[in-house]
């Protein structure tokens, strides 16, 4: 089976994060959140796929991902003019996929549980599609489905009165005969051709839709809420594994990992689960953790930091106090003049000087 992955999009509900970015290349425990899609893809033994890109910072795609060779896959990139809808990124990959099966991620969805059993259900299948279903506390904000006698009978975008709490995830197993419904498919009220819509529209020209659900977690990463909860749910499965230095004065607790050539010195408690890059310094009496992701070559003088991510070569001083934060690559948050918790969400190279 091939894949498409979709790593294009706005991401305006991220911005100032996805001012310089993807969003699908933040890091979720120190690795961009589209990783764990392609490791998942890979696991489901889906090995040639394109990556579509579209917008700002599609070059560092390309850069990291490369030809797929590091990540044990075959990448190729289709690009995409403007974000009109996912169903109009998946209608570019009508000469990619030929006429097999294939499988859509879109590049900003997290989950835990192995899809190669669902794949494996897939191929075997004649449904026209297979779509993973999760339940929600809040079904007006997503796609749902609506089941009746274990047959999904209709898809419908965040409905009012949701028939059902089961939302539609963002990974598809589909067929080609989608191509011809996106063909025919209608903008909608946003002006993007939905993915929602294909569905609803193979259903009603009578192809079976079959599903399974997903029962641990799944998360869409839409808002920075959804990547702190993701990366708190990533990292309570972190083992420790410390490649570091540290001063014997220095207090480790719980689970954390540390890169090579960080050096750890004075009074500094880490309260795991952290995960910490390579190259960093931190001393002083900085408490970091629980549920914090520090990339590489950062330098940490002080302060209190837990819930939160820090991107790489950041410096952060003492008497900072943050938690629930996104600090993007290359910012400064020198000194503080409150001994308050604050939250910050920083783009690429932010300085704050007190
Ligand atoms: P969304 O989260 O629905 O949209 P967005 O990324 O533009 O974000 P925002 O609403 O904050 O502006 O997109 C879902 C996924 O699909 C995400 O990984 C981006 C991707 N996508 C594309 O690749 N092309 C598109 O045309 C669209 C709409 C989304």
């Amino acid at each position: 089976m091939k894949g498409i992955l979709l790593h294009g999009g706005h991401g305006t509900r991220l911005r100032p994060l996805t001012h310089t970015g993807p969003k699908q290349l933040l890091p979720i425990a120190n690795k961009p959140m589209s990783e764990y899609c392609i490791e998942s893809m890979k696991e489901a033994g889906v090995k040639d796929i394109v990556i579509i890109i579209g917008g700002i910072g599609s070059q560092k795609v390309k850069d990291y991902y490369g030809n797929g060779e590091k990540f044990g896959v075959n990448i190729s990139y289709i690009h995409q003019d403007f974000p009109r809808g996912i169903s109009h990124a998946i209608s570019l990959c009508e000469d990619f996929i030929g006429d097999e099966k294939f499988l859509v991620f879109l590049g900003d969805n997290i989950i835990q549980k192995s899809i190669s059993v669902f794949g494996m259900e897939f191929e075997k299948s004649n449904a026209a599609a297979s779509i993973l279903l999760c339940e929600v506390d809040n079904p007006n904000r997503f796609g749902i489905a609506d089941i009746k006698d274990g047959k999904i009978k209709k898809i419908v975008e965040k409905p009012k009165e949701p028939p059902t709490n089961l939302a539609v995830t963002g990974i598809y197993f589909l067929t080609p005969v989608i191509f011809d419904i996106i063909k025919r498919l209608k903008p909608s009220w946003r002006n993007e051709l939905e993915i929602t819509d294909a569905l609803d529209m193979l259903l009603n020209e009578n192809h079976i839709i079959t599903y399974n659900m997903i029962t641990d977690y799944w998360k869409d990463t839409g808002t920075p809420e959804d990547i702190i909860h993701a990366n708190k749910t990533i990292l309570e499965n972190l083992s420790a594994d410390f490649r570091g230095k540290m001063e014997s004065t220095v207090s480790l607790e719980g689970n954390v990992s540390v890169g090579n050539d960080t050096l750890i010195k004075n009074e500094v408690k880490i309260k795991g689960p952290v995960i910490i890059g390579k190259n960093c310094e931190i001393y002083g009496d900085a408490i970091i953790g629980p549920n914090t992701s520090i990339g590489n070559g950062c330098i940490i003088s002080g302060g209190k930091i837990k819930d939160s991510i820090i991107m790489d070569n950041c410096e952060i001083g003492k008497n900072v106090n943050i938690k629930n934060s996104i600090i993007s690559s290359n910012s400064s948050i020198k000194h503080n003049n409150t001994q308050d918790e604050q939250i910050f969400l920083l783009g690429e190279g932010t300085k704050i000087l007190f």
